[in-house]
């Protein structure tokens, strides 16, 4: 009989080493591993070499960045999503481009299955079968973390070692991290007691605040369409663009967040995140829309970033819902061209400039010298209209009545008992 063929979802750790070997004996599988470039800054040279001695037949090493950056990354940006209003989710974005390249390497090798090292508890086992399921509805996805006998990171080690797999984990790294280019978490150790203020060693890419320098550093962002394409006045590439913004803002101790989130299992759970490049393009394109949109589409933008990143923190990438939410916040970014100046300093940013073609800032409206354009006269009977509601109930309360004729003050019925 043909044996089976599982895609695995392989970042050449220990969880996911122990997952390929496991599904091996327990299925009789071939198995093919696929490992997403998504700009970790973890060396991957190793993993092909790693995942031949854990006994795949074939692994697949794809560069993902543009590709994560591009159609992942920035639609989150332009629409301003951060999930509890601060994470810019670089694992949920991740996950769903993953996801894409298990199917497509399923269909490539005929696989009928694929599978994934995500926990039973976590985000990222929802937006992994979601995704497949969306995509490829006929693959079986496999969830072994979820049913396999292995209690504890020794019990996983003891197994590597028994049958001979290099494992460079140790049982000392008490945390657990995943990261890209967007940003790294960091969970788990002590960093789940939500009372202790995260120690030095948790952090990956970021110097802290008070190590940073005592000058600050400004950075001048250009903006096309809601779109970052340079840096002081050079146009980049836009994974160099960001992997740039990572080194600037992690040395000024920019983007570490400390957040006790609400995961789609049910559960709070204290996460630390390092994203110096996604806050430093987050505020900078924020204010460039304060600048450029019209107020009601600003205000309603800031309710869709909302809805926005709850669906890709909630694993609904591929859902109508969000294409349409594209739509409608690429229509938003027409004007969303120009450049902000930003000061980094000891953890902060701040704006130091904003400028564009498209500005609504206008100067002879704004002004409070003799330049001054604005109509004060016309506010007269504006707020005389405007305020014409508020009135009208104030007056009914106080006088019992709304046309003119004076009466007694307002009685407000009790509740009558029968309905009580
Ligand atoms: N809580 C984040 C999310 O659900 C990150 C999950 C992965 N974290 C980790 N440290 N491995 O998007």
């Amino acid at each position: 009989m043909k044996k089976p063929r599982i895609v695995v979802a392989y970042s050449g750790g220990l969880d996911t080493s122990v997952m390929v070997r496991w599904l091996i004996e327990r299925m009789g599988a071939e198995v093919i591993t696929a490992t997403g470039d998504l700009g970790q800054s973890k060396e991957l040279t190793g993993v092909r070499d790693k995942a031949y001695k854990t006994g795949a037949v074939k692994a697949y090493i794809e560069d993902l960045r543009k590709e994560f950056v591009q159609g992942y990354v920035f639609p989150a940006l332009k629409a301003g999503a951060l999930y509890e209003g601060v994470y810019p989710m670089a694992t949920s974005l991740g996950r769903p481009l993953l996801a894409k390249l298990l199917v497509d390497i399923a269909r490539k090798e005929g696989a009928t299955m694929v599978a994934h090292g995500c926990t039973g508890k976590g985000n990222d086992q929802v937006r992994f079968e979601v995704s497949v399921a969306a995509l490829a509805p006929d693959l079986k996805v496999l969830a072994p973390l979820r049913e396999w006998e292995f209690k504890s990171r020794e019990e996983e080690i003891a197994y590597a070692h028994k049958h001979g797999i290099p494992v460079t984990a140790t049982i000392s790294n008490p945390y657990s991290i995943d990261e890209n280019l967007w940003g790294t978490a960091i969970e788990c150790g002590i960093l789940e007691d939500p009372t202790v203020e995260a120690p030095a060693d948790a952090f990956q890419q970021t110097v802290a605040p008070e190590e940073a320098p005592d000058e600050p550093a400004y950075v001048e962002i250009e903006f096309i369409r809601g779109l970052p394409v340079g840096l002081n006045g050079k146009k980049m590439g836009t994974v160099e663009l960001i992997v740039a913004l990572n080194d600037l803002g992690g040395a000024h101790g920019v983007g570490r967040i400390d957040l006790i989130e609400n995961r789609l299992v049910g559960i709070k759970s204290r996460e630390v995140y390092e994203a110096p490049a996604a806050t430093i393009l987050h505020f900078a394109h924020t204010e460039l829309e304060r600048l450029t949109l019209d107020r009601s589409v600003f205000h309603m933008k800031t309710q869709l970033a909302t809805e926005y990143a709850a669906l890709v923190y909630n694993g609904l990438w591929f859902s109508p819902l969000r294409t349409a939410l594209d739509a409608f916040v690429d229509e938003t970014q027409k004007m969303v061209t120009g450049r902000v100046k930003v000061k980094l300093f000891k953890g902060s940013v701040a704006v130091a400039g904003r400028s564009s073609i498209y500005s609504l800032y206008n100067t002879k409206l704004a002004t409070y010298t003799s330049e001054d354009t604005f109509d004060h006269k016309a506010s007269e009977g504006f707020i005389k209209i405007y305020g014409l509601p508020v009135k009208t109930y104030h007056q009914v309360q106080k006088s019992g009545s709304g046309n003119g004729v004076a009466a007694k003050p307002v009685k407000h019925h009790p509740v009558p008992e029968s309905v009580k």
